[in-house]
């Protein structure tokens, strides 16, 4: 029996856009108010308007989670349905009922709830009116409503999350277009970059000075461990810029409080380095986590771009790398993405080696899978065996990590049960429980009813 530390977090993730629908929410956000203008952009023209019914629903699927073994559930606070007026961070009763009820449900359920306070999903208002996350003052404002959401809730919620994936923003919006509003700005993207880290120092900054008691801050990144194709020196140097704008670019001011120079020394020769103040620089200094939360679903392998460094053109991260399939990678079903299980082991020695072995978890790890109705058996049941491969051999690499050192202390599955994802609505599915999007019935699938095994005794069988 490989076991795992006591207390191990056994879990799973999702969020509030994706999850909660949008019953009763005053303010759109940006992916609310995208599938508004332009349905035929997401798969099947299924938009966020119902997900996966939580807001209803969550009493059920909380113990549906419980039932099958999770100890833990990280989801968002939507600052869209939170906050009344966006202006004065005043909030919105019944959102304050709502949020009370599902933490209230999860510690009856002997749940420990994880919070994280943006989830892609800024009002869109704000975009409108001042940028979003191009600006300042958008920093500001998340920062009271963060201040808001400890005050309601930091009595009983005792782990936080400032962003989740904010890297996604950074791309997606502003340079490669999957997500709204679609921009092409190099200028603009590294700004947004460096504004989320500012947030969430400033929103940990806010954390600290309410001193509320037994409490942790944290951040949840996309630690994508990047693989040369080759030896060549070439290979090599791509790599450590696609490491250095990927994953360091977030990671060290979140453990350092400051930026790689090597990254700064970049963006300054490309001429696209964000604009900073000593002040500013203060509190991301004196601002860094208590823990990490790391999503790990593939990893990157890159070889030396086609195309010159010093070429002209719309200024891209990418112009320094190129995304390389190896030959005969393991891939996941139709979805194509790369199986490699070892670089979780890979990101615990990484974490445990150089990022001073701060207390971390797994914070999303899963395996999206479209028309899983072919799996379903007699019984109704989705026979799921990829799914419980994935999870047991990126546990087994996990423990090994644990055995050598690296301070990990939980495991989340994104998802419990199946949600809405962006463009891709209900496309994928990760699930350990599925739900039928036309009657919202849910049903434990293989995985989740294996999870319960894992999860219960504290370990995986040889
Ligand atoms: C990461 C994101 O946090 C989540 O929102 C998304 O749905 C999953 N990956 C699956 O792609």
């Amino acid at each position: 029996m490989k076991k795992f530390p006591a207390n191990f977090w056994w879990g799973a993730a999702t969020s509030g856009p994706q999850s909660e629908g949008r019953f009763n929410k005053k303010h759109a956000n940006v992916f609310d108010y995208h599938f508004e203008i332009e349905p035929e952009k997401f798969h099947n023209q299924v938009g966020p308007d119902v997900a996966s019914n939580f807001y209803n629903s969550y009493e059920k699927d909380i113990q549906m989670m419980h039932a099958i073994g999770m100890n833990s559930l990280r989801t968002s606070i939507q600052w869209s349905r939170l906050i009344d007026d966006l202006e004065t961070n005043s909030v919105n009763q019944e959102a304050v009922d709502f949020y009370n009820n599902v933490i209230d449900t999860m510690l009856a359920e002997g749940m420990t709830p994880v919070m994280n306070l943006h989830h892609f999903d800024l009002p869109v208002e704000l975009y409108d009116k001042y940028g979003g996350w191009e600006s300042k003052k958008v920093v500001d404002l998340y920062v009271g409503f963060a201040k808001k959401c400890f005050e309601l809730f930091g009595d009983r919620v005792k782990f936080w999350a400032t962003h989740n994936e904010p890297m996604v923003v950074v791309e997606g919006e502003y340079l490669f277009q999957f997500h709204y509003p679609n921009i092409v700005d190099g200028k603009k993207a590294v700004q947004v970059a460096y504004n989320l880290n500012l947030a969430s120092a400033k929103a940990i900054e806010a954390f600290r000075q309410l001193d509320i008691k037994d409490a942790k801050i944290g951040t949840i990144l996309n630690l994508t461990p990047t693989y040369a194709a080759s030896e060549a020196p070439e290979d090599q140097e791509a790599a450590r810029i696609a490491e250095l704008w990927n994953n360091k670019m977030f990671l060290e001011p979140a453990i350092y409080g400051h930026f790689p120079a090597e990254l700064e020394n970049l963006l300054t020769k490309d001429k696209v380095l964000w604009e900073t103040s000593d002040e500013e620089k203060a509190i991301l200094k004196a601002n860094t986590v208590d823990f990490l939360g790391v999503n790990f679903y593939h990893p990157n392998r890159v070889k030396a771009p086609d195309v010159a460094p010093n070429s002209v053109g719309e200024w891209m991260p990418d112009r320094y790398y190129d995304a390389y399939d190896m030959p005969g990678r393991r891939v996941n079903l139709d979805r194509g993405w790369e199986i490699y299980p070892k670089a979780l082991y890979d990101i615990a020695l990484n974490i445990k080696e150089n990022y001073k072995n701060i207390p971390w978890y797994v914070s999303e790890n899963g395996m999206g899978v479209s028309n899983e109705e072919r799996f379903k058996n007699t019984a109704g049941m989705i026979e799921d065996d990829y799914r419980i491969d994935f999870v047991q051999e990126h546990l087994e690499w996990l423990h090994k990590g644990i055995e050598e050192g690296s301070n990990c202390f939980g495991y989340h599955m994104w998802t419990p049960i199946d949600c809405w994802s962006w463009l891709n609505s209900y496309k994928n599915r990760y699930g350990f429980i599925s739900n039928n999007i036309h009657t919202q019935i849910k049903t434990i699938k293989k995985s989740g009813h294996w999870f319960k095994g894992v999860a219960e005794q504290n370990g995986l069988s040889d």
